[in-house]
């Protein structure tokens, strides 16, 4: 009997070695006479235990890892093809807790189904989203995804249905569906998972927001430090080129959905929407004033709707069993699920899909287990490079929206990047600064000149005696409160969060006695 061995294809189980271990296990099998049949799937999202393989003899899966090329042998060995015993076992992958406890939607094939196989899609699942969506109403699908309460995951946690709203009632000659795959926080990786472990589930749901709009065009607007993305999206976009869920007269609906790829050149700010279109456009990157928002004027003046590849992939669930269903997971206005990337310095480092509401310190000990380190935390910062840094005491904090900006934070892309006693803090509010000065398209001046002026003055303020201190504190704080009241996008706007909120919890890193 051939026993199916699923090993990942994400470029984080790559890079650890997954194609080494891959081939050695072709190569072993064939050596043995054993009949195995290797499928690629995506990263279940667990990357401490990656390349995690898992064997399915029927009883189901069972995992093994972090496997390297060099225990493969070992491997067959154990009779690890059906569950023999060996030190890297793990058991049912389902039932690790890692897994177990999370609620996963939008990323419930990814690690499990094979990225390109459009077969194996439909055969979890896949487009009933759509299916429905097309025996609705464009007015009734864009309710569906109000109801459902879904905010943008890319940063500003705008309402999807309102945006939608606005491109459906828009009337135009063409209208587009752009997903923003950019992914420029720092510690995210949720919508390269998706793109590399799932793509189907995001051409689903830019369908389905097609449909919806009435756009007959999409993008996928990816960053160049993405190239496995690259590959995977070009050829799902491919397979349901082929069976017709995608181009003219899609599943015989009579509309039109074409999508294509289009590859950034590494510039944050071309994460930024305006900006990215007129990337997309061929231009230079620069952001665009707001009025008109792009829902009514954005590619080619044209009304776009643009969203996040979290946002977009979560559209199939909705529309599969209605607004009401996802709007029952999550707290206040924060309703759905997140996943929710965390890095740094952690034991477990991974992707968990849950509904808003768990706080960081379930976040970081329950599941992340601690630093890696093994020293005592310090510092989490929340929501990527624009994002406060929180000290110990603020860890109970629940994971949404509102309570994060309560305390003068965002949720972001929903990164956390955890730090132990060794930060020094003043450091990163530096970093922030000089972050900022690299990134700055330069169209307006509290940016462009401000982050400059910013590593400047946090320079003399950690160089200055402690009767000058105060004088360069006042001007740091000044440059904080223009920058965020006079840029023109959050990129200039948000660089004094982290400064600030590192000034506030952790004032001794800056030579202050007590919180500034
Ligand atoms: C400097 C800057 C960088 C951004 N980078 C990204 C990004 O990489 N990916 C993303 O989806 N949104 C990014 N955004 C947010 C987008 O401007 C926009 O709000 C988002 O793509 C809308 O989709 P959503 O509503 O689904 O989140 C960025 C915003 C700013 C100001
Ligand atoms: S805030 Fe910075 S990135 Fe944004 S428009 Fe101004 S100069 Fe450009």
């Amino acid at each position: 009997m051939t026993v199916r061995v699923y090993i990942p294809c994400d470029s984080g189980a790559r890079s650890l070695g997954a194609d080494a271990v891959a081939k050695a296990i072709a190569a072993e099998a064939q050596k043995r006479g054993l009949s195995v049949e290797v499928v690629r799937t995506g990263s279940r999202g667990l990357y401490w235990l990656e390349p995690m393989i898992e064997v399915d003899n029927s009883g189901g899966r069972l995992a093994y890892g972090p496997v390297t090329a060099a225990e493969v042998a070992g491997l067959f060995d154990a009779d690890f093809l059906h569950g023999g015993n060996h030190r890297l076992a793990l058991g049912v992958p389902g039932e690790l807790s890692y897994l177990k406890r999370q609620e996963r939607l939008t990323f419930a094939r990814i690690g499990i189904t094979d990225p390109v196989s459009m077969d194996d899609y439909i055969e979890h699942g896949g487009y009933r989203g759509l299916e429905r969506a097309l025996a609705l109403s464009p007015e009734q699908i864009v309710e569906e995804i109000t109801v459902s309460g879904l905010r943008g995951r890319g940063g500003a946690g705008f309402p999807a249905g309102i945006k939608w709203r606005t491109t459906l009632q828009t009337d135009a000659p063409q209208k587009y569906v752009i997903a923003n795959a950019d992914e420029g926080d720092s510690g995210t990786f949720a919508d390269r998972m998706i793109m590399e472990g799932d793509p189907f589930v995001l051409i689903e749901g830019m369908t389905i927001a097609a449909i919806a709009v009435g756009a007959t065009q999409g993008y996928i607007y990816l960053r160049s430090e993405y190239p496995d993305s690259l590959r995977m999206l070009e050829a799902a976009i491919n397979a349901a080129m082929a069976r017709s869920y995608l181009g003219e007269n899609l599943c015989s609906s009579g509309k039109r959905f074409m999508l294509e790829v289009r590859v950034g050149a590494g510039a944050y700010i071309c994460g930024e929407e305006t900006a990215m279109l007129e990337s997309l456009e061929g231009k230079r990157g620069m952001v665009r004033f707001k009025p008109p928002v792009p829902a009514i004027s954005g590619l080619f003046g044209r009304p776009s709707v643009i969203n996040n590849v979290v946002t977009l992939a979560s559209v199939p669930i909705i529309l599969e069993h209605g607004g009401a269903f996802y709007k029952d997971f999550g707290m206040g206005r924060s309703r759905g699920t997140v996943p929710i990337q965390l890095a740094g310095n952690v034991k477990r480092p991974g992707l968990i899909e849950k509904a808003f509401g768990l706080t960081l310190r379930e976040i970081i000990y329950e599941y992340g287990g601690g630093t890696a380190s093994g020293r005592p935390l310090r510092a989490v910062q929340v929501g990527g490079p624009l994002g406060a840094y929180f000290p110990e005491s603020l860890l109970d904090l629940p994971f949404d929206y509102e309570a994060i900006a309560a305390q003068g934070g965002l949720l972001g892309h929903g990164g956390i990047v955890v730090f132990d006693d060794s930060v020094d803090l003043a450091r990163q509010a530096r970093y922030a600064m000089e972050f900022c000065a690299l990134e700055s398209c330069g169209k307006c001046t509290p940016c462009r000149i401000g982050s400059t002026r910013g590593m400047e003055v946090i320079d003399r303020l950690l160089a200055a005696r402690n009767g000058e201190k105060a004088a360069e504190l006042e001007l740091l704080r000044d440059l904080c409160d223009t920058m965020t009241a006079g840029s023109l996008c959050a990129l200039g706007g948000l660089t004094p969060l982290p400064v600030v909120s590192a000034l506030k919890h952790f004032p001794r890193d800056f030579g202050l006695s007590s919180s500034a």
